[in-house]
């Protein structure tokens, strides 16, 4: 039986293969997390020709850093072809909620950025309806307590403050508990309006494209349809 961590390991590892198709030279996007990390590891040690990395956070750029792969500011590059990230939940229709390690709003630039979003998950992430993972939203503090007050009414679920927790960008985050979200997108563009609200953690508008899902009997490889025309 794998750990959840060798599980992790395995998805990472298989989007190595991902990469492969990309001309000599290419900028891949690279998200945050447990499971990126893995795939940072692998990235080092894998000898493909990647010209260098546009980072979703100050985790992962020191991490790239640390293996030496040259990172690229995002105003560098034209757009990204690839973008490899983990998720906190992801459904069968490839939305997620993302922001468990509080660096949603690089990477939902990051994804929107991508021509090609590859997430990278143990099956445990793998859900039938988003929500029992806490929604991530990134908040400007002054804003903190009414943006609270505005995402219970609208969803009916309990904001709390991830206290002791400030972003990359210097906001805080508040985890909407007791949502199970039947319409993601529509959640996603109403919660969009939020004044005070950066980012809120539902990538549905913006969802991936493959999902590489790690589970004991080995990885398995999903391609959401007609990825590229639907978006
Ligand atoms: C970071 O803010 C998140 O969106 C991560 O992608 C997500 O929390 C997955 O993290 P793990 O790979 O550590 O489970």
């Amino acid at each position: 039986m794998m750990t959840p961590d060798g599980l992790k390991k395995a998805a990472a590892l298989a989007a190595l293969a991902e990469l492969e198709t990309l001309a000599p030279g290419s900028i891949v996007g690279v998200g945050t997390g447990s499971t990126v990390n893995h795939f940072i590891d692998a990235l080092a040690g894998s000898g493909a020709h990647i010209g260098g990395a546009v980072s979703s956070s100050e985790a992962s750029s020191q991490r790239l850093a640390a293996h030496g792969i040259p990172l690229v500011s995002l105003d560098e590059v034209d757009a990204l072809p690839i973008y490899v990230d983990g998720a906190d939940e992801i459904d069968h229709d490839f939305n997620m909620i993302k922001g468990g390690g509080a660096a949603l709003t690089r990477e939902k630039i990051l994804a929107a950025a991508a021509r090609r979003f590859v997430c990278i998950c143990d099956a445990s992430k793998r859900v039938t309806v988003l929500g029992r993972f806490p929604l991530p939203v990134e908040v400007i503090p002054m804003a903190r307590a009414q943006v609270a007050r505005t995402l219970a009414r609208l969803t009916g679920g309990d904001a709390r403050w991830r206290k002791g927790v400030v972003t990359d960008n210097g906001n805080h985050i508040l985890d909407v508990h007791g949502l199970a979200i039947a319409e993601p997108r529509t959640l996603e563009s109403e919660l969009n309006q939020i004044a005070g609200a950066v980012t809120n953690g539902l990538f549905a508008r913006r969802g991936a494209d493959v999902l590489l899902l790690a589970t004991e009997a080995g990885v398995q490889r999903h391609e959401r349809q007609s990825a590229a025309s639907s978006r």
